[in-house]
C-alpha cells in the first residue's frame, strides 16, 4: 500500500506516525516545500518503522506521490491563536490548488483526504480543481470532533467510547453540532440514558450538560491551540484510523466532509474502499435541520467568496 503525505509539520508527521502502527503501508512519501525537514522527518520515521512494520518511507517530490492508494493533504498554513478556521481560506486555497494539480498529473486513480482546514471549503476546492469523483475526495471533516465528542461522554459515562454512537455534523468549525435525537449509549437514546442515570443522584459527580460538552468538543481546538501552539495527536490517531479501515474495507460510518447538495460538509457516510460509498440519511429534528442548513450556508459563503 503507498501513502503520500502533502505537509511534513506536525499533522502530517502524526498522522505518518501513527499510520506505521496499524503496519499496512509498504511506501510512505512525504512531500514538502521545506525539503530538509521533509527529510529529516522521513528519516526519524523510517528508523521508527524498524519495530512495526519496515516500510519505506523518504521525502520526495510530486512525481514520487505516483499511483499511491492515499493522497492525504495537510500543507498549509497553520491557524494562529484565536484565529478562526475560515479565516485560513485565502492562503491556503492557494496552496491546495497546486497540490490538485499534481494529484490529477500523478495519482488520479487514489483516495485523496484533505486535513487542511478550512477542511470543508477546501475539501471541495480539491474536487473542484482536481475534477474526480466526489466519492474519491473527502475531507476528515467532523470525524475528529465526534472523536472528542465520544471521549468527553466516555469519561462522564464511564462507559467505552465504542458504545456511545454519538456524532457531531456539520461544519468543522463554530457552527458544527451534536444531533442529540440520533445519540445513542447501547441502543438507549443518550437522553434516556442520562435520565435513568443512578449517577444523577449524586452531589458529587455533577450531572452531564449536554451543552457544556457541545461547547467543549467545538472550543476544543482553540484550547489546545493557545496551548500547545497545534492539535496533531489526535487528528494524526483518527485519520490512520480511518485509513486502516479503508484499506481493510470495513465499511465504518465516519463523519467525513463529504459532497452533499452543493457543498463538502460533516456528515455520517459510509467509508469503504471505493471511498464515500454511503451517505447516510439522518432523521433530524427541527431545530437540528435549521442547524445543519445554517453550518452549509456558513461553508457555501466561504466558497462564493473564493470564487467571486
Ligand atoms: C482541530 O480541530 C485545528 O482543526 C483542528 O484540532
Amino acid at each position: 500500500m503507498k501513502v503520500s503525505i502533502y505537509g511534513a509539520g506536525r499533522v502530517g508527521i502524526s498522522v505518518a506516525f501513527s499510520l506505521l502502527h496499524y503496519g499496512i503501508v509498504d511506501e510512505l512519501v512525504i512531500v514538502d516545500i521545506d525539503k530538509n525537514r521533509a527529510e529529516g522527518e522521513a528519516l526519524d520515521l523510517l528508523h521508527a518503522s524498524a519495530v512495526f512494520k519496515y516500510c519505506n518511507i523518504y521525502a520526495g517530490k510530486p512525481e514520487d506521490t505516483k499511483d499511491s492508494d492515499f493522497i492525504i493533504i495537510t500543507a498549509g498554513r497553520a491557524q494562529r491563536p484565536g484565529e478562526t478556521r475560515l479565516e485560513l481560506l485565502a492562503d491556503n486555497v492557494r496552496i491546495i490548488k497546486g497540490i490538485s494539480e499534481n494529484i490529477v498529473k500523478y495519482s488520479k486513480d487514489s483516495l485523496v483526504i484533505n486535513i487542511t482546514n478550512p477542511v470543508d471549503v477546501l475539501t471541495y476546492f480539491i474536487w473542484k480543481f482536481s475534477g474526480l469523483h466526489s466519492s474519491k475526495v473527502f475531507g476528515t471533516g467532523t470525524t475528529l470532533d465526534t472523536a472528542r465528542l465520544r471521549a468527553l461522554l466516555a469519561k462522564h459515562l464511564d462507559i467505552s467510547p465504542a458504545s456511545i454512537h454519538a456524532y457531531v455534523i456539520g461544519e468543522h468549525g463554530d457552527s458544527e453540532f451534536i444531533p442529540l435525537s440520533n445519540a445513542m449509549v447501547g441502543g438507549v437514546p443518550l437522553t434516556d440514558f442520562c435520565e435513568k442515570c443512578e449517577k444523577k443522584a449524586s452531589d458529587t459527580i455533577p450531572c452531564i450538560s449536554f451543552e457544556k460538552i457541545a461547547n467543549e468538543v467545538k472550543t476544543a481546538a482553540y484550547k489546545i491551540i493557545e496551548k500547545k501552539g497545534a492539535t496533531n495527536l489526535a487528528i494524526g490517531a483518527v485519520t490512520a484510523k480511518l485509513i486502516d479501515s479503508i484499506w481493510k474495507n470495513e465499511r465504518r460510518v465516519w463523519t467525513p466532509s463529504v459532497y452533499i447538495e452543493d457543498v463538502y460538509i460533516g456528515y455520517p457516510a459510509v467509508l469503504g474502499r471505493k471511498g464515500v460509498e454511503k451517505v447516510m440519511h439522518l432523521k433530524l429534528e427541527k431545530d437540528e435541520k435549521e442547524k445543519l442548513e445554517h453550518s452549509k450556508a456558513v461553508i457555501r459563503r466561504a466558497i462564493k467568496e473564493i470564487e467571486a
